[in-house]
């Protein structure tokens, strides 16, 4: 191992499915930088003693994926803003003493929305269904955008009351039941759910969609598919899945290890071809 070479990796459980280490070698190449991105597969009970081991060996930064967020916030020595309104870590930088928990998957999906697919937020209405480690990431960088109000409906009803009285401070933010749903019209519905992956949707009342409204589900692939269709169905204009925020949020986690952002078009292109 060269000493030279900044070394970085992406830990969950599982992980062989991750696209995280080809997005990161594509943009270390794009911008002429040496770099070592690699997947680990960790238990959640090996992240700790992980972590540290890989602190002591000099490595310069993590990702976390599923299932380490929550546990990699409380693992981190000190944590960013994101990171504390998310209560969710998705990027560990070394520190000379420990790690600096961040959370960029919020910054990802707003990038994505706005600069890649030209969606407004600013004054707009906003579902966010799920009130789990990804819904709580997009949260705080959604009301950053001043949306005229976020709704947020989770299959379990009591964890949205909690979110929503935790980022009151931050803006327009109310806790909804998937039932009491029914009679409201949003232009933005996002779908944070993990129930794709078992080809199910939440259980929503018809007529959620406003004319002109955009679908978009954090998943990408067959698990995005089941909320898509059913969005299509139910007359939403636009629909996109979670390929471009996966892609922005390794982008920003990029900037925040190396001190600059890589493009990111040509990479989602790739991963889309
Ligand atoms: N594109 C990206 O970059 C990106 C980034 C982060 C996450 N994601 C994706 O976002 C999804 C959520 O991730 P997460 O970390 O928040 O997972 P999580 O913490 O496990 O939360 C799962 C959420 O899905 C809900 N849910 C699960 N099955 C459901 C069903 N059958 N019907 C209705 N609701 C259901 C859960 O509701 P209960 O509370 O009632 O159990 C909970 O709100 C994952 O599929 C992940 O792959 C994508």
């Amino acid at each position: 191992m060269n000493a030279d070479v900044s070394r970085y990796g992406v830990l969950g459980q599982p992980i062989a499915h991750s696209k995280s280490p080809r997005i990161h070698a594509a943009f270390a190449a794009s911008l002429n930088q040496k770099l070592l991105y690699e997947a680990y597969e960790i238990a959640p009970d090996e992240l700790a003693p992980s972590l540290a081991r890989f602190h002591a060996d000099a490595w310069a930064g993590f990702n976390l994926t599923v299932p380490h967020k929550q546990a990699g916030f409380a693992l981190s020595e000190t944590r960013s803003d994101a990171a504390v309104a998310a209560g969710a870590v998705n990027t560990l930088i070394r520190t000379a003493t420990g790690w600096h928990g961040d959370n960029t998957d919020g910054a990802g999906l707003v990038r994505d929305l706005v600069a890649n697919l030209g969606v407004a937020i600013a004054g707009k209405r906003v579902l966010v269904l799920g009130a789990g480690g990804a819904a709580r990431g997009i949260l705080a960088p959604l009301l950053a955008e001043q949306p005229a109000i976020v709704a947020i409906s989770n299959r379990n009803p009591w964890k949205p009351e909690e979110i929503a009285a935790a980022l009151k401070p931050l803006g327009n933010i109310v806790p909804r039941t998937h039932l009491s749903l029914k009679g409201d019209q949003y232009d933005l519905v996002l779908n944070a759910t993990s129930a794709g992956h078992k080809g199910e949707v939440p259980r929503l009342p018809p007529g959620l969609f406003a004319p002109g409204a955009t679908a978009y589900d954090l998943n990408y692939g067959p698990a995005s598919r089941p909320f898509l269709d059913w969005a299509a169905a139910q007359g939403a204009s636009r629909l996109s899945d979670g390929l471009g925020m996966l892609v922005e949020q390794a982008a920003e986690a990029f900037q925040r290890w190396r001190g600059v952002r890589p493009e990111t078009s040509a990479v989602l292109a790739d991963l889309r071809g």
